[in-house]
């Protein structure tokens, strides 16, 4: 028989993953994400120095009053802090809920040159089986999409799309909230008007393919980028002049029946990815549908990693910046930060 969903239940787990003002800490890097991050500190790139890493996140005093919610990659889910208890146990205990990246990453797509589609469909449903046992009560799946020349093609999106319903599908048929997260890389030397432009194109595909899949877009979250220039340009544009493009782009595209829109932070500075949000939340909070948060991995994580580099000595200072980072998001989220509190 075919299952019903729980929409109550899926809509209980977004309510407690933004509750009072909170957001989403992104910890999925995959293996090869997580030792590139690591080699660039110096960091030996071993599976119990990803483990000492993640146990240092997770067991940080206090992330608790700003993350509703932290995303964990395969590996990391199966895995314990040094005493045995497992993460998602550390995680539930502290009222953190764990969540999962199912897809299994973005391949270069056959025929279409500095494009990506994203993998992972295969097997999706007994793999959300056993996570959902291991206690992960929401997922993510990320596509990735280039500002090139010639890209991005409009197969690309659509393929890409494409398996983001799937997966939504599939989490929403498993009672986890799905995280649809179409990234729009900040990669090159476009201008802010060109991301608006291919933003507002994914969005639209996007939501069109959720719409014929039968999505309730009630029980999902969107993490989209942010609409900013290339990370090559020249040309810087203001905080407000990001906030604005950004929330121009967002209200032409989503639906205003999505609860959530929980940005990524994309390689921003942590301060930008901070100040954009906030800019956001503070201008524009009588004319947002959703309740607009933050997903982010290097804007909270990055500091912490930078003073850890691998050594005991450092966890309990990485563990006070992880912290503050988490609070500044928090803060952004609502509209209160300010580059005061950088200090
Ligand atoms: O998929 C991307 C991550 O979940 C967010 O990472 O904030 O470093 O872009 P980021």
């Amino acid at each position: 028989m075919e299952q019903q969903m729980n929409k109550q239940l899926l809509k209980d787990t977004i309510g407690q993953l933004f509750a009072n003002g909170k957001g989403l800490l992104a910890m999925d890097e995959s293996n090869a994400t997580c030792n590139k991050r690591f080699a660039a500190e110096g960091i030996p790139q071993t599976i119990e120095m990803r483990r000492k890493y993640r146990e240092l996140i997770v067991t940080t005093t206090g992330l608790n009053e700003s993350l509703g919610g932290a995303i964990l990659y395969d590996e990391t889910i199966r895995q314990q802090t040094n005493d045995g208890i497992p993460f998602t146990d550390v995680l539930m205990k502290a009222g953190i809920i764990p969540g999962i990246k199912v897809d299994t990453g973005a391949k270069p797509m056959a025929g279409f040159p500095n494009e990506k589609i994203t993998e992972g469909l295969d097997g999706l449903r007994e793999r959300l089986a056993e996570y959902k046992q291991m206690g992960a009560r929401f997922a993510k799946w990320r596509a990735v999409i280039t500002i090139g020349t010639h890209t991005p093609t409009i197969t690309a999106i659509k393929a890409n799309v494409h398996a983001l319903s799937r997966y939504a599908a599939l989490c929403q048929e498993a009672d986890i909230v799905p995280i649809v997260e179409p990234e729009v890389l900040m990669t090159g030397n476009h201008t802010m008007q060109q991301c608006y432009d291919v933003t507002e194109q994914v969005l639209k595909t996007l939501f069109y393919q959720l719409y014929q899949f039968n999505i309730d877009m009630e029980e999902m979250i969107l993490k989209p980028n942010m609409v900013i220039v290339g990370t090559e340009s020249t040309i810087k544009n203001s905080v407000d002049e990001v906030a604005e493009a950004t929330v121009n782009c967002l209200l032409a595209s989503v639906p205003a029946s999505v609860p959530v829109i929980a940005f990524l932070s994309g390689g921003q500075a942590p301060e930008d990815a901070a100040a954009h949000l906030n800019a956001i939340n503070k201008n524009f909070k009588d004319r947002l549908p959703w309740i607009v948060s933050f997903s982010f991995a290097r804007a909270i994580q990055q500091p912490a990693l930078d003073l850890w580099k691998g050594q005991q000595a450092n966890v309990e200072e990485a563990q006070k910046l992880l912290c503050s980072r988490a609070k500044l998001a928090a803060a952004a989220r609502t509209g209160n930060y300010t580059v005061a509190m950088e200090k």
